[in-house]
């Protein structure tokens, strides 16, 4: 038996913020932007919507797909760091908002790879417990916690969801193989300060801009360029299979040098590899589930196609997954 995907859906808001918008708000410009980074433009919130309406939005789509009801499922996880609030967990808003009154509900703080947590958490319950359908929802309100003063972090992100229901597969579909892995000893390459108890928020912290992300960006480009080349190799061996065998590649969708980088070291054309980057820029935990979806919304996904998808986030944090689809 397999877990598999039953259904997909992704939201991203409606306000675009382009990269001649930013040129307005901070010392950059489009050439910048797009030489280093690939981001042409993001997805914004406005200023009073929030993280759920988008986690709950994507799910609607993705039960819809699914052709399921939200009395289904069995537990819902929603992988995000920029949750409504720092308690309750968002995944319980979800859980509210749909109805889904018989499902479980919990949050998976694993930043950019919170997707790829979440889904091989699901995959476990799966097979593992009685539990039937799970929602994986990847959503990520980044906008709200950008320094819209700091030029080296504030033209990266977008927000965005993407979500996922799974069930148990007798077939080929599902997913064969995943792994996981952390380095805490670079938490702080990326982070944010304070408005957890080490720091609450206090007049102080608010004046010293602590409330907002931080980035070592040079550190996390090593680290991605290494972890994606590393958790493909492996996700590779486990399955028995060659870097040819994969027909459509989903990298963590951060920066187009990156994701390019570790094509050419896979010898993977760019054709088999998903890249909306230049469109949503990188939208976190909702990064891999919105690239997932759009590539079926466009027809990508055939029958008995193997996708690998591969993250690095907060943490810091990585993973992958190597998925066969089904119908
Ligand atoms: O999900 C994980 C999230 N994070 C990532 O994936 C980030 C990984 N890192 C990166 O993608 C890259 O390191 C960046 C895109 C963040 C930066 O690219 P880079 O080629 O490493 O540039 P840099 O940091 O070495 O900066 C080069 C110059 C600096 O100026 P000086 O010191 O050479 O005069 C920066 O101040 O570019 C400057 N700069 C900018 N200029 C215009 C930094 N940000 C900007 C900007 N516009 N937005």
């Amino acid at each position: 038996m397999k877990a598999t995907i039953l259904g997909l859906g992704y939201y991203l808001p409606g306000k675009v913020l382009t990269n001649k918008d930013l040129e307005r708000i901070v010392d950059t410009d489009d050439a910048w932007i797009v030489e280093r980074s690939g981001i042409r433009e993001r997805h914004i919130l406005a200023e009073d919507e929030s993280c759920s309406l988008m986690a709950i939005e994507a799910a609607r789509r993705a039960l819809q797909d699914a052709n399921l009801d939200a009395a289904d499922l069995d537990l819902i996880i929603v992988g995000t760091v920029t949750g409504d609030m720092l308690f309750p967990a968002t995944a319980c808003l979800v859980q509210a908002e749909l109805g889904a009154f018989n499902a479980a509900a919990f949050d998976l703080g694993a930043g950019c790879t919170g997707f790829i947590y979440a889904l091989t958490v699901a995959e476990k319950f799966l097979l593992a417990s009685e539990m039937r359908h799970i929602l994986v929802v990847g959503a990520e309100a980044v906008s709200k916690v950008l320094d819209y003063t700091d030029r080296s972090t504030c033209v990266l992100f977008g927000d965005g969801a993407g979500a996922a229901v799974l069930g148990r597969s007798d077939g080929d579909d599902g997913i064969i193989t995943s792994c996981l892995g952390a380095d805490g000893r670079g938490a702080k390459d990326l982070y944010m300060p304070a408005g957890g108890s080490a720091i609450p928020a206090t007049p102080e912290s608010v004046a010293q801009r602590l409330h907002y992300l931080r980035m070592n960006g040079t550190e996390i480009f090593k680290f991605a360029t290494k972890t994606m080349t590393s958790v493909s190799d492996r996700l590779i061996n486990q399955a028995g299979l060659t870097y040819r065998d994969i027909d459509l590649f989903i990298p963590h969708q951060a920066n187009i040098r990156i994701i390019k980088s570790a094509a050419k070291r896979m010898k993977m054309p760019m054709d088999k590899v998903f890249v909306n980057v230049d469109r949503v820029g990188n939208t976190s935990a909702g990064s891999i589930p919105v690239a997932l979806a759009e590539a079926y919304e466009q027809g990508r996904l055939h029958k008995d196609d193997l996708i690998m998808m591969v993250a690095f986030g907060t943490g810091l944090t990585y993973g992958g997954v190597i998925l066969r689809w089904g119908e």
